[in-house]
């Protein structure tokens, strides 16, 4: 195979990306409770140490920095901000300013997220995303952060991946607060739909106040590349055209017409969606094959390709060119810039790792050529990590954790990351190396 050098825009940028939960350790909220109930997690492991990031964030920033990250995503953990309804801990939001602190200290952007999947007890006990009120409540926590943060240069994700919390935690009960229930489902998103008008209203209105100049503010999807099982029955076309509109465009489209569209309101306008969207932060892992024949709504799709690699536990299929098919598909549809805010695959082969990351960053060049914005691209990980319902059983860090000891050591994918953000692109020798 002849390869060449496949440079990206320059400005461009590159890093990784992370949740509190789970790195963090030592967080009491609806996830924690969820890990307490046999059978949930996989492993039967917990997150209650994780990485124990919360007391090694400047260890990991140090190996962040060595490997030349530009931008660092990582999530501020609600329940630790706003333990019981109203009552503010201040301790923490100290904590969270020093973690913003050495990443300005080491040159590297922070992007911060409001809400990556967890919720305080509290608001898990009121009905989570089902309570009407929930909006405002977690609107509430985005100003008092935002009001406390907003003196240092950060990027806003307002909810990360929404319609992972809905689908896998309202409609196939996986996640909490495991419901197995459509309807519920669509509440659900319809009230994080409003949840991320409330926090970039209460974004924009203290930089406003404060007379400051207004940051970049974007919520962050999950996408996945909706095929049909059978691309000659019309049946299954029409499945995956309707699954796709329903997880992959449904939502974003809302925020960006500022209007509640159809099966989560009638296209009601919600003025706090208004400018809520500055850019789309996209989160690609592989395709997803549907077929009229199951039942999708309970979970089922159709059976994996037994010649492609999958990602470790949770069957992730290798599938670089749905990377290409979702951000063309999201630039032409709706003219935002993309941040591409999680990519990576959960292995203990660090080779598929390699090969997983070169192989959709070409895939990102050539949206770029076809002229998709891109403005940067995060792996996920940094370090392995708790992964939600799989435990510590995949592996999705560049930087490997042994969880015995929390020994951090750096996998060759790290090393072949820091030489792509050095080239800013892929050379030759990069894709001859790592795809040989
Ligand atoms: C995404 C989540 C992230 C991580 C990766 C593997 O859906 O945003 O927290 O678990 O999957």
């Amino acid at each position: 195979m002849e390869y060449i050098d496949l440079f990206f825009p320059e400005g461009f940028l590159w890093g990784s990306a992370a949740a509190a939960h789970q790195t963090e350790g030592g967080n009491h909220n609806n996830w924690s409770e969820w890990e307490k109930i046999p059978g949930k997690i996989k492993d039967g492991t917990n997150a209650d140490v994780a990485c124990d990031h919360y007391n090694r964030y400047e260890e990991d920033f140090d190996l962040a920095k060595e490997l030349g990250h530009q931008v660092h995503r990582f999530s501020i953990e609600w329940s630790r901000i706003e333990p019981s309804f109203g009552k503010w801990d201040y301790t923490q939001i100290v904590h969270y300013k020093k973690v913003i602190e050495s990443l300005v200290k080491r040159g590297i952007q922070p992007m911060v997220t409001l809400h990556h999947f967890t919720n305080p007890v509290w608001f898990a006990e009121n009905g989570d995303w089902l309570n009407p009120e929930s909006p405002e409540l977690f609107g509430r926590y985005c100003r008092k952060i935002v009001q406390e943060l907003s003196n240092y240069d950060v990027i806003w994700n307002t909810i990360n991946e929404p319609m992972v919390v809905v689908t896998i935690g309202y409609l196939w009960g996986d996640f909490p607060p495991g419901h197995n229930d459509f309807g519920k489902a669509i509440q659900a998103a319809k009230h994080l739909l409003m949840a991320h008008g409330q926090a970039s209203t209460q974004i924009r209105e203290v930089y406003s106040e404060k007379g400051l100049d207004q940051p970049k503010i974007a919520p962050v999807l999950s996408t996945s590349y909706i095929m049909p099982e059978n691309p000659e029955d019309p049946e299954d076309l029409e499945l995956a055209e309707y699954i796709d509109n329903l997880y992959n465009h449904l939502w974003i489209e809302s925020a960006i017409t500022g209007r509640i569209l159809n099966p989560m309101g009638d296209g009601q306008r919600y003025a706090p969606l208004e400018n809520s969207v500055d850019f789309i932060g996209v989160n690609y892992y592989s395709r997803m094959v549907v077929s009229s024949k199951r039942d999708f709504m309970a979970g089922e799709i159709a059976p994996k390709d037994p010649y492609r690699v999958r990602c470790e536990g949770l069957e992730w299929e290798f599938y670089p060119e749905g990377y290409y098919h979702q951000i063309m598909d999201y630039w032409k549809k709706y003219q935002k810039p993309i941040f591409l805010t999680e990519n990576g695959i959960g292995t203990s082969d660090d080779r598929i790792r390699q090969r997983y990351i070169i192989s959709h960053l070409q895939q990102v060049h050539k949206a770029i050529q076809d002229g998709a914005k891109v403005d940067g691209y995060l792996v996920w990980s940094l370090t392995d990590n708790f992964e939600w319902a799989q435990g510590f059983s995949s592996h999705f860090g560049i930087i490997e954790c042994d969880f015995d000891t929390l020994k951090r050591k750096p996998r060759e994918s790290a090393f072949m990351l820091r030489k792509i953000i050095k080239d800013n692109g892929l050379v030759k020798e990069t894709q001859e190396t790592y795809l040989a």
